[in-house]
């Protein structure tokens, strides 16, 4: 992105000359400079040009109640004068992370009343790991250590986190994943369910979950983890199919189940957590991004109360962060869920919002370069196709970031994942905001199939 502003290209040379940004081919972005996003509003973000963006993304699916809320600002600041950092370890402890403690349990599935804080959401995963292989031990089964997670999900960025997750870039970097994650593949119809109906290749998916336990032996598997939808890996809307038979599997086996709520949690869907809007009965759920709505860095992992009373047989659990549950972060996460429960967020996504923008965004349907739009709740994907009856791709052209462009220079932030383009907004947008969206977003759509007939 060229400027001619000079205080855009100071920030660019800044960046040039001195950061190294996450998930970035670092010389690539020194050839083109990052756009500078300097303020924000309401779903609004504003970059150093002047040009004011729809933030379809929610920054990165974390802004559920919007930007710019002063009680947020106001919640950080009033803690740091009162008490801006003391630890939890060596049984001490301070009264935002039990306020907040309290505050989870309370929207979180029944019998879920424990919270174990950490610093994000990859820090929750690498806490699941290990308290999942710590509760076996103390049952006697320090054998059941093997994690199985799916392909193409998306479960963090720390050793554990990009070991969990099923994103073969990224193993491809640094000999991973370590020693006892395994994959299964993912309920993915769209991209692999082939000639199967969407139901039948949701029971195939599913049942890889049963053969892969019965081939590293239940008495060496300790947990599954899985995204009730998930976000990172394309939005990925499993059949209706899918969540009942894997919960038929985990009632038939001895493992734990985790859900990893980090995109889902607070609100996404509709429903608070993911696991609600399934039925789903997690043993752990990891959560992070809606917690604080992005406002400032927190994440963790609620616990079932079946798991914490055998944790409470097992002595020290040799494991925390010394920014797990930061006062200050607490506070603004307590003033976030206050928020979204007084204003009735939440509530009004399910009846209002997300069955508005699910049936607008439909409407896309009828593009010619769209084969198929999905989406639950407030997130949503549309798949760039070449021919809508056989699903084929355009090979080699990169659709998918022709129309990311597109939408840059458009006003919206839309992400590509491959060939598929994602949306998830802040809670808060309204009916004329998801106009907007849909707007830009049909506009991109001609902009992109010019592109590829041009
Ligand atoms: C489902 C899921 N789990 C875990 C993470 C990792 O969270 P963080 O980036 O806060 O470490 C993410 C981040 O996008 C995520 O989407």
């Amino acid at each position: 992105m060229t400027s001619n502003n000079p205080q855009t290209r100071e920030w660019q040379t800044l960046s040039n000359e001195h950061h190294l940004a996450p998930f970035s081919d670092f010389k690539q972005l020194k050839e083109k400079g990052p756009r500078i996003i300097t303020n924000a509003e309401g779903v609004y973000l504003w970059d150093s040009e002047g040009n004011k963006i729809l933030d379809g993304m929610a920054g990165l699916w974390c802004v559920a109640i919007g930007y710019g809320r002063e009680e947020l600002a106001e919640a950080a600041s009033k803690q740091m004068r009162e008490l801006p950092y003391y630890n939890l370890f060596f049984q001490t402890a301070h009264p935002p992370a039990l306020e907040l403690a309290k505050a989870i349990a309370d929207v979180a599935p029944q019998g879920m009343n424990h919270v174990f804080f950490t610093g994000s959401g990859s820090e929750g995963n690498d806490t699941m790991l290990r308290m999942v292989r710590h509760y076996w031990a103390i049952k006697g089964q320090p054998k059941k250590k093997t994690i199985i997670s799916r392909v193409n999900g998306y479960h963090g960025s720390t050793v554990a986190g990009a070991s969990l997750g099923g994103m073969t870039y990224m193993h491809e970097q640094g000999d991973l994943p370590i020693p006892g994650i395994v994959h299964i593949p993912q309920p993915y119809w769209f991209g692999e369910g082939g000639d199967m109906t969407p139901d039948e290749f949701g029971i195939w998916a599913a049942n890889q979950l049963e053969e892969k336990i019965l081939e590293v032996g239940v008495d060496n598997v300790g947990a599954f983890i899985a995204e009730p939808i998930q976000g990172a890996g394309g939005v990925i809307v499993p059949p209706e199919s899918y969540w009942p038979r894997i919960k038929e599997i985990l009632a038939k086996y001895d493992i734990l189940f985790v859900a990893d709520e980090v995109i889902c949690g607070f609100g996404r869907t509709g429903e608070w957590f993911g696991s609600d809007f399934y039925g789903l009965k997690p043993d752990m759920m990891t959560i992070a991004k809606g917690l604080t709505s992005g406002y400032i860095p927190m994440g963790g992992l609620v616990v079932r109360d079946e798991v914490v009373a055998v944790l409470n047989e097992g002595g020290d659990f040799n494991h925390g962060f010394t920014y797990s549950g930061h006062p200050v972060a607490a506070a603004v996460a307590l003033e976030n869920i206050r928020i979204l429960r007084d204003e009735k967020i939440i509530e009004r996504v399910k009846a209002e919002t997300a069955p508005y923008l699910q049936k607008r965004l439909r409407e896309l349907n009828d593009h010619p370069l769209v084969g198929e739009v999905r989406g639950v709740g407030l997130l949503g994907a549309i798949e760039l196709v070449q021919d809508k009856a056989t699903r084929a791709r355009y090979v080699g052209k990169g659709v998918g970031m022709i129309c990311r462009q597109f939408c840059f220079d458009n006003g919206l932030i839309m992400r590509a994942v491959g060939d598929t383009m994602i949306i998830a907004p802040p809670l808060v947008i309204t009916k004329e905001e998801i106009d907007e969206l849909v707007s830009k977003a049909r506009k991109c759509l001609d902009l992109t199939l010019s592109a590829l007939q041009g």
